[in-house]
């Protein structure tokens, strides 16, 4: 059908018909009323085959999904599952990412994309295992530089008390105030690996900490908007923690040049991060309208020493990550010139099966 059919009639029954993403509608009882070309075609089955027909047998899907789309239904929350394990009439397995929303009459909307499990396991580990022997070379060279700083500013300190001349003291003062310095970069390349002390916190509290502190570095004809889900419970995690990693985000938004940068916070039901599925997640997103992050950047942008800045240290992202991990949590991303998002989840419920 050519497009300027759909347009003409423009309604949004039409508009499913054009999308790559597979879209399919259920009813109560988990019965078929809907699905799109793109669903058509991934699942390999045809509407006029299979509508009607109760949805989980086509796919062959799990009891655990069964059960979850039947409490969504009672709950009336979206949910995400991620590398579900479906099946095509074919028979060929495949792995889904699959995204159910309630409609208003009762009906459930699903969206599925393909995702290569082996595949996108396999590279999680392997960004894993990259990151966490970055991090160890740099805490163990962090360390070899932090001992001896030490003894040397000390050795300056005693020089400094022995001198007369003023001129002289200049020259003790600039080891001793760089030996400062880098005391302090190589504690912050320690510091993402303290324990966290967790207490019973707001996360508004830290967005909002983070806002002002961000405001106070008054970046020229930077907004700061925001849009809080004020209805998020309080849970026990560690804020300072949570303020820095935050912050880390908000700055290189800030440090792109972003004119608009978008704090966001809600809860998402069912979310799945590493192997495990958490009931409910707190999720942040952090928004901004600056160039995006160089496509060539983003499959390393969370390793150490990665920077796109002259200035940079490219930490901000590694910390970050570290911090958000240290409470079970996981920061995600999507780059293009004129948005990036990054998102943190943060568990609060763990679902038992
Ligand atoms: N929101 C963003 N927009 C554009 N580029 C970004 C954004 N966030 C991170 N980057 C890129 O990622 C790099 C790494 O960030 P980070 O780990 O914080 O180190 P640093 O800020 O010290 O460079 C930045 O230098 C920048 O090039
Ligand atoms: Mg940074």
């Amino acid at each position: 059908m050519p497009l300027s059919d759909h347009h003409q009639t423009g309604s949004t029954a039409q508009l499913l018909e054009l999308l790559n993403t597979a879209v399919l509608l259920l009813d109560q009882q988990l019965k078929l009323v809907y699905l799109n070309p793109a669903a058509e075609n991934l699942l390999e089955i045809s509407r006029r085959q299979v509508t009607g027909q109760y949805w989980p047998d086509v796919v062959k899907a799990g009891a655990a999904l069964v059960e979850r789309l039947n409490e969504t239904l009672e709950m009336q929350g979206p949910f995400t599952e991620r590398e579900l394990e479906l099946h095509t009439a074919s028979g060929q397995r495949m792995t889904v990412d699959c995204t159910v929303t309630p409609s208003v009459e009762g009906n459930l909307l699903l969206e599925i994309t393909q995702v290569d499990r082996h595949l996108r396991i396999a590279h999680e580990e392997h960004l894993l295992v990259q990151q966490q022997a970055a991090r160890e070379l740099l805490r163990g060279i962090a360390h070899e530089i932090k001992n001896p700083l030490g003894g040397l500013r000390g050795a300056a300190q005693l020089l400094e008390s022995e001198l007369d001349g003023e001129a002289l003291k200049e020259y003790t003062r600039v080891i001793i105030g760089e030996a400062d310095r880098l005391t302090r970069l190589v504690d912050r390349m320690l510091g993402p690996n303290n324990v966290p002390e967790n207490r019973i916190i707001n996360i508004h509290q830290v967005l909002e900490h983070v806002r002002s502190l961000v405001d106070a570095e008054s970046y020229p004809g930077l907004e700061l908007l925001r849009f809080y889900d004020p209805s998020i419970p309080e849970f026990a995690a560690d804020a300072e923690l949570l303020v820095q990693a935050v912050l880390n985000l908000v700055r290189n938004a800030a440090q792109a040049g972003a004119r608009k940068i978008t704090l966001g916070s809600c809860t998402q039901r069912q979310f799945t991060i590493g192997h495990t599925r958490y009931k409910l997640v707190i999720r942040i997103d952090i928004i901004d309208d600056g160039p995006g992050i160089p496509a060539d950047m983003q499959e390393r942008i969370f390793y150490p020493m990665v920077t796109g800045r002259a200035e940079g240290t490219g930490l901000g992202l590694s910390i970050a990550q570290s911090m958000i991990n240290q409470h079970q949590g996981i920061i995600e991303f999507t780059s293009e010139p004129g948005q990036t998002v990054f998102t943190i989840f943060l568990p609060l419920e763990v679902a038992h099966d």
